[in-house]
């Protein structure tokens, strides 16, 4: 009998890319995907597809992992849970940091967080760089050299007393950027805004965590969001603004966008199935909810959805950010922290993809094409991942086969990430990745994890973007035609 051409034929499901929907049998020869056609010859190894989604596996472009927290908390995941939780969801790809900390040299932090992915991951793996001290040496050796080896982009915070970057600074760093041709990623919210609204609610005795929610003024996220884009504008330097919560910071964007400006913008999960309501439970409780920015309103979520529907969103990542419920996390300062002692951020790796399915394919908002390219197709282009995020011939033959009729209640036992609960405890979801493949690897199969800690690959990312500089930078910084010479 001739030697079957592949190794897995994932046989009579429908694929899914960011365009199209068909029905195609997957041919997949080590890693790779080689086939996609009607009636492929057997593989060594057969998966029935029938009734089934055959989706790209997610790529989840903003998950913090094995990190030290603003506040110096080391947050709940190990490479290793962190990611087991990321394929249990369907991803297969995740972006995380390598956060530098004032006084931190950003060559050795890089060096640190790659020996821990190295050690635990079970996907593939980059990471954005934390930049919380561009002093000379980071702008001008380390950031140059660790952009050639792949890290090709940059993330800066414009609050956090320890992290935040203020707006000069934020200059040089979008100034080396584009130098070195990187993306920056921004945490933008007005931090002056956020510190005096948090003062005076806890003067007042106002400290139980819903008053988190109301100490992020709305205001504060597209004041953050102009300001950011004016500097970016400046230098002509692409942005990437993370998780956008607001109806005004969607605005914003969409303003930045219709006038050419490379702005790319991204929300997560929490901003469209929560709210600040979320927060207002009894005693420390709704610690569990308390990121930032925090969650909205209903009519947010609704401006969310319709920017998305415009593209003026192009990506949804978890922003998974995991403490537990005890010393270890939320409650690290005591067991009566006001809501400025308590860290920020809410685990989410796992439950991304199910309730975006759930909300765009299940119930039908947006729909499956667009659900594949706001979790997977659009992070790949967007922070050059070339292999990953779509069902292509030659594409790394990562994979989700999803049971549409699957109805799954969410439960905190269920979760495999270390933070012991999710926000999203009770929901109902209809739809559910049943077999995972990670570079033609079955990683999750019959609700057993198949991956082995350490068999992630890293992914370098070259610098370049997607969109080539508009000429507005060289106008700017024309010596004969303004302030531009001080800046060669
Ligand atoms: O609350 C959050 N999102 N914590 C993680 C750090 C950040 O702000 O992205
Ligand atoms: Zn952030
Ligand atoms: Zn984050």
């Amino acid at each position: 009998m001739a030697e079957s051409s592949y190794d897995i034929v994932i046989r009579g499901g429908t694929v899914g890319t960011a365009c199209d929907r068909f029905e195609a049998d997957v041919g997949i020869s080590g890693e790779t995907i080689a086939a996609l056609g009607r009636g492929l010859p057997a593989g060594r190894r057969e998966i029935d597809a029938g009734g089934k989604l055959v989706l790209p596996g997610g790529v989840d472009s903003h998950c913090h992992i094995e990190q030290l927290s603003a506040a110096g908390i080391m947050n709940a995941d190990t490479w290793e849970s962190a990611t087991a939780s990321a394929a249990f969801g369907g991803t297969t790809t995740v972006i995380s940091f390598a956060a530098q900390h004032v006084g931190m040299d950003l060559s050795r932090v890089v060096e640190d967080y790659a020996a821990l992915a190295r050690r635990g991951a079970m996907v593939d793996y980059s990471f954005h760089m934390i930049v919380a001290d561009p002093t000379e040496a980071t702008i001008r050796e380390h950031l140059p050299a660790l952009i050639r080896e792949g890290h090709a982009s940059i993330k800066v915070f414009m609050t956090y007393d320890r992290l935040l970057v203020q707006d000069e600074a934020m200059l040089d760093v979008l100034m080396a950027a584009r130098e070195n041709r990187a993306l920056v990623c921004v945490h933008a919210e007005n931090h002056g805004m956020i510190a005096w609204m948090g003062r005076r609610l806890v003067e007042r005795g106002y400290t139980a965590p819903k008053f988190h929610a109301m100490s992020h003024p709305r205001v504060s996220e597209p004041e953050a969001f102009d300001r950011l884009i004016a500097m970016a504008a400046l230098i002509d330097q692409p942005i990437m603004i993370f998780h956008v919560s607001t109806a005004e910071g969607a605005a914003a964007v969409r303003r930045a966008r219709g006038e050419g400006l490379k702005v790319f913008a991204e929300t997560c999960p929490q901003y469209l199935f929560l709210t600040a309501r979320d927060l207002d439970k009894p005693g420390l409780e709704g610690a569990k909810w308390m990121c930032s920015p925090p969650p909205r309103t209903e009519a947010d979520q609704e401006a969310l959805w319709r920017a998305l529907a415009l593209g003026d969103l192009q990506t949804i990542s978890s922003d998974h950010a995991p403490y537990a419920f005890d010393q270890t996390g939320k409650l690290s300062a005591g067991s009566n922290p006001s809501f400025k002692q308590i860290a920020n951020g809410l685990p989410g790796l796992e439950t991304r993809l199910p309730l975006l399915f759930d909300a765009m394919v299940s119930k039908g908002r947006l729909g499956v094409e667009r659900f594949v390219d706001l979790t997977a197709t659009a992070p790949a282009r967007i922070y050059n991942l070339p292999r990953k995020g779509s069902i292509a011939i030659g594409a790394d033959a990562d994979i989700a086969i999803w049971d549409p009729e699957k109805s799954v209640t969410l439960t905190d036992a269920m979760m495999h990430d270390r933070t012991g609960y999710t926000p999203y405890a009770g929901r109902t979801v209809q739809g559910w990745p049943v077999t995972v493949l990670r570079r033609g690897e079955i990683i999750v199969e019959n609700g057993r994890l198949e991956a082995r800690p350490g068999s992630g690959r890293f992914l370098p990312r070259s610098g370049g973007w997607a969109a080539e500089p508009s000429g507005r930078f060289e106008a700017e910084m024309d010596p004969a035609r303004n302030f531009g010479a001080v800046l060669r």
